[in-house]
């Protein structure tokens, strides 16, 4: 036996995890090199202390105290804010002139509610020309260049089980048209699977552990890790437009949120829209502590989550409106400080599901019917009580929000596209030009606007556009 695998035989026996390493034997150098990997990359110390705290154990939401709704800025201006919006907006367009600003996707998620096989970002999500989620953002971005006359890098965190494929993508189409130079990718870390009833550790085949992502909170680790925040800090970065890979029609970079966020002097900020029923699956802003805190849909009690404001202007609304559509602006300088203080760690969820095995007994795999495992994940939102100023900003659904999570229903490719066409109808009718819709309101034809078109309602020009959109076609701007 050689040392690498004597030790690390050593070290899971101590922990309780010697199981993982029990047949080792019986693996070729090559099977065996691939596991050892896995076992070296974990820490196993902490995974001990997380097999008690959420594995033996159900940790339960701890429901605050106190638990008040977040503040946040309306969508459209009250009077005493509307020169803070236009200020706000300059601001954050010169420090995108200025280099400083950066967009950042999380992509290392599986997409496995959607069943697309393949990094999602790749999915095709716009009406007519099908173009990925990744084309989406590129386009935008190619747009914000020649706006502002600044390129933007892109940082885009895979996970190691899409990372080649995302890149093998990026590199067959020509960086989708962006200079490769300024897209940057880096991989998460991954958690293992535990077996719900032992607490030990899952492999999914006799030389690999059952891993997967270790949560989109895992991001900013990541980004210390990887040399990402180095390679921002080098290039004069200093705000991070974070954005998930779900939502074709997400504002990549919104200069008014970032302006508002660098006006305010926040380290995290965020972006909501109202909710549109009560359990609706976001998480919900709210203050715990004089600190902005998401509470996810699952853990707000109904009774809050049904309270109405009664009177005043926003009579009726729900008190728990602000639903979190996960945008964020984050200082570059914060994610180095909470990296730097060494013992940062986010909070993990504990989530049951169905991951299938390795049975050493049968050698066989095992695909079990019923939930059999837990797998732990941090979230990102959880930063934001480590924010001493963090803003929330509301936007509107139609025009920011139509992610692509579930194959069908709510947020599905269909919900997304009849989004996505409302958008376009919408800017278009703002431009002048007469979109025909049906007896339900919704427009008569198939729309798509090129980001590289326009990525607001003023990009576009009127005396480029037609008068009319006829019933029925499909049109492109
Ligand atoms: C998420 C938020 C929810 C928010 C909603 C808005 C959570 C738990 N909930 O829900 O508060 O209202 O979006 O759309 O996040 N990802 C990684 N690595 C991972 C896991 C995820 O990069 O390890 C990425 C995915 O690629 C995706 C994003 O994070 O871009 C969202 O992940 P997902 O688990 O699908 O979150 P949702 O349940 O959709």
């Amino acid at each position: 036996m050689t040392d690498r695998l004597a030790n690390a035989r050593a070290r899971l026996e101590r922990v309780g995890q010697g199981h993982v390493l029990r047949h080792a034997s019986r693996l070729n150098k090559a099977q065996q090199d691939r596991l050892l990997s896995q076992v070296e990359a974990i820490d196993w110390h902490q995974v001990t202390r997380l097999v008690e705290a959420y594995v033996s154990n159900k940790p339960r939401f701890a429901m605050p105290r106190k638990l008040e709704p977040a503040e946040f800025y309306p969508a459209q201006p009250p009077a005493n804010l509307a020169g803070k919006y236009v200020d706000a907006r300059a601001l954050g367009e010169r420090l995108i002139r200025e280099g400083k600003v950066a967009a950042f996707t999380v992509a290392g998620g599986q997409g496995t509610r959607l069943g697309w096989e393949g990094p999602k970002g790749i999915y095709p999500a716009t009406p007519l020309r099908r173009l990925s989620l990744f084309g989406c953002f590129a386009e935008y971005l190619r747009k914000v260049h020649s706006k502002y006359g600044r390129r933007c890098p892109w940082y885009i965190m895979t996970s190691p089980a899409n990372d080649a494929a995302t890149r093998q993508y990026f590199q067959e189409n020509d960086h989708l048209g962006l200079d490769p130079a300024d897209v940057v990718f880096f991989p998460q870390a991954m958690m293992p699977a535990f077996d719900m009833a032992s607490g030990r550790v899952l492999l999914e085949s006799p030389d690999s552990l059952a891993l997967s992502p270790d949560g989109h909170g895992g991001s900013l680790k990541a980004l210390h890790r990887s040399g990402a925040l180095e390679d921002m800090r080098r290039r004069g970065i200093e705000q991070i437009s974070y954005i998930q890979v779900d939502n074709p029609i997400v504002k990549v970079i919104d200069p008014l949120f970032v302006g508002l966020h660098a006006l305010d002097r926040c380290q995290m900020s965020s972006k909501m829209v109202p909710k549109a029923y009560p359990k609706e699956r976001l998480g919900n802003f709210c203050m715990v502590d004089g600190r902005v805190t998401v509470i996810e849909y699952s853990d707000l009690p109904d009774e809050l989550a049904e309270q109405r404001i009664r009177g005043g202007p926003r009579d009726g609304q729900l008190r728990f409106q602000a639903g979190s559509i996960a945008v964020h602006v984050i200082r570059v300088d914060f994610v180095e400080a909470i990296n730097a203080s060494g013992d940062f760690a986010l909070p993990y969820h504990r989530a049951e599901k169905k991951v299938p095995y390795w049975d050493f007994d049968r050698d066989a795999p095992v695909d079990p019917p019923q939930p059999n495992a837990v797998k732990l994940e941090t979230f990102v939102f959880d930063a934001l009580p480590l924010c001493e100023r963090s803003i929330i900003l509301e936007t509107d659904r139609v025009e920011e929000f139509a992610p692509i999570k579930n194959a069908d229903g709510v947020d599905s490719p269909a919900t997304s596209r009849a989004l996505q066409i409302e958008r376009a109808a919408r800017w278009l009718e703002s431009r002048g030009v007469r979109v025909p819709r049906n007896a339900e309101g919704e427009p008569d034809a198939v729309l798509e606007i090129r980001p590289l078109t326009a990525i607001e309602p003023d990009d576009l020009d009127p005396a480029s556009l037609p008068k009319t959109i006829a019933r029925g076609s499909e049109v492109l701007i």
